[in-house]
C-alpha cells in the first residue's frame, strides 16, 4: 500500500476532507492532526474497519479504541446512556482534550471497543478533526497514530516513521499543541474514576463533579494480576528503544548522579543521551543532550516529550538519563508518560542520601 502524506494548506484542504472521508467511509485509515497527538481514524461502525488499525498498529486486540465525534448530539447514538456527570464534564471540557468512557449502544462494534460493553467517547478539539468527522460523517476510531509501544506521534513525520506503507493517508496539519493523549474518565460509575491522566487535570474535574477516584495504575506499577481499567494502560508504552531512568530530586545534585553514571557508560562504550532542561543543558557530559523546554514551562515540556524519547531512538542512545519535571497543571500526565517510558525507573535522589 502506499501511502499518501497530505500537508494541508487553505487550497488543497477543502478537496482532501472530502478524499479523506471518502477513504474512511469505505473502510481505509486516515492519520490526522488533533490538539493531543495524531490519531489513526477509522470508521468506529465498521468492525472490518477498526481491525486494520489493530493490523497497522501492531496493537493487542483487547485494547480498545475511542471513538471521535464532532457534536454532543451524536452522543445519544453510541452510548447506553448520558449519566449527569458526564453532561457537566461535557459542558465544561468539550471540545477538548477529555475522553469519557460510556455503556454503549449495540450499533457500536466490539471490534472497536476490544470486547468491552464501554465505549470511550472524545470530542477533540483542532480544525482537522472536527473537519475530517464532517466530511466522514461517521464517528471516527482513533488510537494515537504510532506503532503500538512506540511513543505517540505530535507530528506528521511521526506517523509517516511508523505507518508508511501501512494507511492509506496522513494528513500533515502541523505539531500538536498539548503533545500528550486526552485525560480519560469513566462516567459508568457512582463515582468518577480518571484512568488516564492529561491536560485536563485531575483538579479541573474534581472542580466539576467533586470527589473523583484515580485508577491504580495511574500513578504506579501494578502487581502481576492486577489489572488496569483501561485497558491500554497495562502495556509498555511510549517508550524509546534504549532503558530510560529519571532522576528527581535536587537540581545540582541531579546533574551530578547523571554525569557519573554518564562516565561510567561511556567507559562501556555505551552512547549516552541526556534528556535536560534549557537551563542545565551545558552541565552534562553526556553524547547528546536533548533539550525538553525551559525549566517550569510544562506545557513545552509536555508538547516536546514524545519527540524527544523518539530522537533518543534516532540517535541510536545505549542508555538514557532524563531529569525529572515538577509543577503545573500538566505535572500528573508528564508523570505518568515518563513512568511508563522509563518502565518505572523513577529514581527519587533525595530519599537515598
Ligand atoms: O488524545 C487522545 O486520546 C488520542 C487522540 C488521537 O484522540 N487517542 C489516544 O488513543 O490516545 P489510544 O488508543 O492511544 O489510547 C486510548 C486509551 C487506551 O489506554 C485504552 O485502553 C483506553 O483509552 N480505552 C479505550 N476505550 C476504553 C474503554 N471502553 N474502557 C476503558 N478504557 C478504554
Ligand atoms: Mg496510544
Amino acid at each position: 500500500m502506499i501511502t499518501e502524506m497530505i500537508p494541508l494548506t487553505e487550497e488543497n484542504i477543502q478537496d482532501s476532507m472530502e478524499r479523506a472521508g471518502e477513504i474512511i467511509r469505505a473502510g481505509g485509515l486516515v492519520a490526522f492532526p488533533t490538539e493531543t497527538v495524531y490519531g489513526l481514524g477509522a470508521d468506529g461502525l465498521q468492525e472490518k474497519a477498526a481491525e486494520k488499525i489493530y493490523a497497522a498498529k501492531n496493537r493487542p486486540s483487547d485494547n480498545p479504541l475511542i471513538l471521535h465525534i464532532w457534536s454532543e448530539a451524536q452522543l445519544e447514538e453510541f452510548v447506553a446512556e448520558v449519566p449527569e456527570m458526564a453532561k457537566k464534564l461535557m459542558k465544561a471540557y468539550w471540545p477538548g482534550p477529555l475522553t469519557m468512557v460510556f455503556r454503549k449502544n449495540a450499533c457500536v462494534p466490539y471490534g472497536t471497543t476490544g470486547g468491552l460493553d464501554t465505549v470511550a467517547v472524545r470530542m477533540p478539539n483542532h480544525p482537522v478533526a472536527l473537519a475530517l468527522l464532517k466530511a466522514a460523517n461517521r464517528p471516527i476510531a482513533a488510537p494515537s497514530a504510532n506503532a503500538s509501544g512506540r511513543p505517540s506521534p505530535t507530528k506528521a513525520s511521526h506517523v509517516l516513521e511508523d505507518m508508511d506503507g501501512r494507511i492509506d493517508m496522513i494528513l500533515d496539519g502541523g505539531s500538536c499543541g498539548i503533545g500528550l493523549e486526552s485525560t480519560i474518565v469513566d462516567v459508568t460509575g457512582e463515582v468518577p474514576v480518571l484512568l488516564r491522566p492529561g491536560f485536563i487535570s485531575e483538579q479541573m474535574i474534581s472542580e466539576v463533579l467533586g470527589d473523583i477516584q484515580v485508577d491504580k495504575a495511574v500513578k504506579e506499577k501494578l502487581k502481576e494480576g492486577e489489572k488496569p481499567k483501561a485497558p491500554g494502560m497495562k502495556y509498555r508504552h511510549y517508550a524509546p528503544k534504549a532503558s530510560l531512568t529519571v532522576y528527581d530530586g535536587e537540581c545540582s545534585q541531579v546533574i551530578a548522579t547523571i554525569n557519573e553514571l554518564t562516565k561510567k557508560a561511556q567507559k562501556e562504550q555505551k552512547k549516552v543521551v541526556v534528556v535536560s532542561t534549557k537551563e542545565h543543558k551545558d552541565a552534562y557530559v553526556a553524547d547528546e543532550v536533548l533539550v525538553i523546554g525551559a525549566l517550569g514551562d510544562e506545557a513545552e515540556i509536555a508538547r516536546n516529550l514524545f519527540a524527544v524519547l523518539r530522537d533518543c531512538d534516532g540517535l541510536e542512545a545505549d542508555v538514557i538519563y532524563s531529569e525529572m519535571f515538577h509543577g503545573g497543571q500538566l505535572e500528573g500526565a508528564i508523570t505518568n508518560r515518563l513512568m511508563k517510558a522509563a518502565g518505572y525507573q523513577i529514581i527519587k535522589l533525595d530519599e537515598m542520601s
